[in-house]
C-alpha cells in the first residue's frame, strides 16, 4: 500500500534567520493560523534569551522547555504542517544545520531594514548545500528599510540565490501601505496589529484602473504601476520547478508582528513547497512513497535534570510506516529496536503515537543507543548521508582534573559529542583529548553536565586553531603529512583522519604544498548515492 495521501498533504520545513529578524513572530503567527495555539506569545516565551550569554543554565532550562516545540505540527486547510524550530543563538548554530537535513523546505526571514546579516549568509551555505528550496520572507515593512530593489539586490549577490518577487510592497516604515500580489493580482492593504482577513484582499483585474488611485493616491498608484510593469517583464511566471529545485527563490514582504502578508506567504507556502522528499543513503536513494519504512536521527535532546537521565531522539521519518512496538533496525549496531512509547510534537503537549509517515518527526527515548545520523530501517543495512559534520570553530583540549574518574570522563564525553553537542578529536597516536564547538557557552555545558551527570570535572585549556579538516589522499602522501604534521594530526570519532590549521595561511599553504591530499570542510566526503 503506497503512502501517497499521506505524504500529499505534509509539508515539512524551517523558518530561519538571523536572531531577530522575526522567526519567533513569524512562527507564531503560522501557529495561530493554524489553531495550533491561541494566543501569541506562546512561542515567545520559550525563545532563548539572546543576551543570556554567561547564564547558560538559563540556556539549558529554556532549551528544556522548548523540546516541546522542536516541531510544531498543525493542520492548516487540508495540510498537515511540520514546523521544525531552530535555535536562533549563534552558540547553538550546529543544531540548526543538522535540523536542516531533516526538512525538506525553509522560509527565510529577511529583516528589511538589516538586510542580509552573518547567520543568514551561514544558514543559506547550508541550504545550497542540499539545493533546500527557501521562500524569502522579507520582514518589518512596518520600519524604514532599505529600498526593495536594493534589497533584492543585495539578497541575490550575498546569498547567491536568483530571486523571484510575488509581492511587492507599496512604501515602507510610516508610509507602508500594503503590497500588491504579483501571483494573484491583487492587493493587500496594511493595517497595523489587525489580523488580516480575507476582506483586506482586493482583486485587482487592471493596475490602470482608477480604484487603485483611490485606495492608495495616485503618487504611489503610479508608483505601484512602474514597479509592477518592470517586475512583470523582469521576471514573468514564477518556474516552480526552478524554486524546487533551490535555484529560484520566491520572495514575499511583510510584517510578522502585524500579521501582514503572513497568511499569503502560508498560502502560496503550502501551494508550491515540496511534499515531503526522499534521501540519499550510502548505498541507493531512498523514495519517499517507498513501501517500507526509513528514517534517520537528526537530533539528539539531553535531559540535564541528573534525576530524568533520558534522552530524546527525534527520527525523521523517509519513507513507509513508522509503527509503534514494531522492530526496526538500528543500522550502525546492527540490532532491532522498537519503541513503545514515541511520541509526536504538538505545539504544546506531546502525544504518544502509534504511527507516522514521511515527513513526519518522531520522538524517541533514548537511554544512550543513539547518535546523530543513525538509521532505522526495515532490515536493510543502509545508512542515509548528508548529515555532514561541520568544521567547529573553537578549540580547547579537555583536561581531567580527577585521575581517578577517567572512565566516568570518557564515557561522559563521548555521549555528550555523540548527542552533537560539541566534537571530539584525539591526537593520532595519543590521547591528547580536543574539544572543537561553534560557540562558547558549550564548553559550559560540557564542563557542567560532565560534573553533574557523570561525576567526572574538568578544565579546557584554550588552543588557537583556525579549522579542522578531513583530510583524505594518496596513502603514502598522507602517511609523509602525518609525520611531518604530527602535533596537528587527530583523529574524529569514527577514526578519520582531521587536520587542525593553525590560521587561514597555513591552511592554504598546506593545500598548496600537498596536492594529492584533499582537505574537506565537513565530515561528510565519503561517495553520496543520489537519485540520478
Ligand atoms: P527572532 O526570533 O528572529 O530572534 O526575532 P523575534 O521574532 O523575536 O523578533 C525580534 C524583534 O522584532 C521583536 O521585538 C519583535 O517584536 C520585532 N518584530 C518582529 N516582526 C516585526 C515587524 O514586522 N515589525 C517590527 N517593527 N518589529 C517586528 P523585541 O522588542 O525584541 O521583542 P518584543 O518585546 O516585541 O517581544
Amino acid at each position: 500500500m503506497s503512502n501517497q495521501k499521506e505524504i500529499s498533504i505534509r509539508r515539512t520545513f524551517a523558518i530561519i534567520s538571523h536572531p531577530d529578524a522575526g522567526k519567533t513572530t513569524l512562527t507564531e503567527k503560522l501557529l495561530l493560523f493554524g489553531g495550533a495555539i491561541q494566543v501569541a506569545g506562546a512561542v515567545k516565551s520559550n525563545k532563548i534569551k539572546k543576551h543570556a550569554t554567561s547564564d547558560f543554565m538559563e540556556i539549558e532550562r529554556q532549551r528544556g522547555i522548548s523540546v516541546a516545540t522542536s516541531v510544531m505540527s498543525f493542520q492548516y486547510n487540508d495540510t498537515l504542517i511540520n514546523l521544525l524550530d531552530t535555535p536562533g543563538h549563534k552558540d547553538f548554530a550546529e543544531d540548526t544545520y543538522r535540523t536542516l537535513t531533516a526538512v525538506d523546505s525553509v522560509i527565510l526571514v529577511i529583516d528589511a531594514v538589516n538586510g542580509v546579516e552573518e547567520q543568514t549568509r551561514k544558514l543559506m551555505e547550508v541550504c545550497r548545500m542540499r539545493d533546500t528550496p527557501v521562500i524569502v520572507f522579507v520582514n518589518k515593512m512596518d520600519r524604514d528599510g532599505k529600498y526593495p530593489f536594493d534589497l533584492m539586490d543585495e539578497i541575490e549577490k550575498e546569498l547567491k540565490i536568483h530571486l523571484h518577487p510575488l509581492s511587492w510592497p507599496i512604501n515602507m516604515g510610516k508610509e507602508f501601505k500594503g503590497v500588491y500580489n504579483l501571483y494573484d493580482k491583487s492587493l493587500n492593504l496594511f493595517t497595523a496589529s489587525q489580523k488580516q482577513t480575507e476582506e483586506n484582499t482586493i482583486p485587482v483585474l487592471d493596475i490602470h484602473a482608477a480604484f487603485l488611485d483611490e485606495k492608495i493616491g495616485e503618487r504611489d498608484a503610479q508608483h505601484l504601476r512602474d514597479d509592477v510593469e518592470l517586475l512583470e517583464g523582469v521576471y514573468g511566471a514564477l518556474d516552480v520547478d526552478s524554486y524546487l529545485n533551490g535555484k529560484v527563490a520566491p520572495v514575499f514582504f511583510g510584517s510578522a508582528v502585524n500579521n501582514f502578508g503572513v497568511k499569503e506567504l502560508l498560502d502560496t507556502f503550502i501551494r508550491i513547497a515540496p511534499t515531503p522528499l526522499g534521501r540519499a543513503t550510502d548505498k541507493r536513494f531512498v523514495a519517499a512513497d517507498e513501501e517500507k519504512f526509513t528514517g534517520f536521527i537528526f537530533k539528539i535532546h539531553a535531559n540535564l535534570d541528573p534525576r530524568h537521565r533520558d534522552r530524546i531522539a527525534f527520527l525523521r521519518v523517509c519513507s513507509g510506516r513508522f509503527e509503534r512496538n514494531k522492530y526496526f533496525h538500528h543500522t550502525r549496531l546492527d540490532k532491532d529496536v522498537r519503541f513503545s512509547n514515541p511520541y509526536s510534537f504538538l505545539a504544546r503537549e506531546k502525544d504518544v503515537i502509534d504511527e507516522a509517515f514521511p515527513g513526519d518527526v518522531v520522538g524517541l527515548f533514548d537511554t544512550g543507543n543513539f547518535k546523530i545520523g543513525d538509521t532505522l530501517t526495515e532490515g536493510e543495512q543502509l545508512q542515509f548521508t548528508g548529515i555532514p559534520t561541520f568544521s567547529p570553530e573553537l578549540f580547547k583540549e579537555l583536561v581531567n582534573k580527577d585521575p581517578m574518574k577517567t572512565k566516568q570522563m570518557e564515557k561522559g564525553i563521548s555521549q555528550l559529542t555523540d548527542e552533537g553537542v560539541a566534537q571530539l578529536f584525539t591526537q593520532h597516536g595519543g590521547n591528547r583529548k580536543i574539544i572543537g564547538c561553534v560557540g562558547e557557552l558549550q564548553f559550559e555545558v560540557i564542563q557542567y553536565r560532565l560534573l553533574q551527570e557523570y561525576g567526572a570535572s574538568c578544565n579546557f585549556v584554550p588552543l588557537s586553531f583556525y579549522k579542522a579538516c578531513w583530510i583524505t589522499g594518496d596513502k603514502k602522501k598522507l602517511e609523509d603529512f602525518i609525520r611531518f604534521k604530527q602535533s596537528n594530526i587527530m583523529k574524529d570519532k569514527d577514526g578519520n583522519l582531521v587536520y587542525l590549521a593553525q590560521s587561514e595561511w597555513f591552511l592554504n599553504t598546506e593545500r598548496q604544498n600537498n596536492p594529492d591530499i584533499e582537505f574537506h570542510f565537513t565530515s561528510e566526503f565519503k561517495t553520496i548515492a543520489s537519485s540520478n
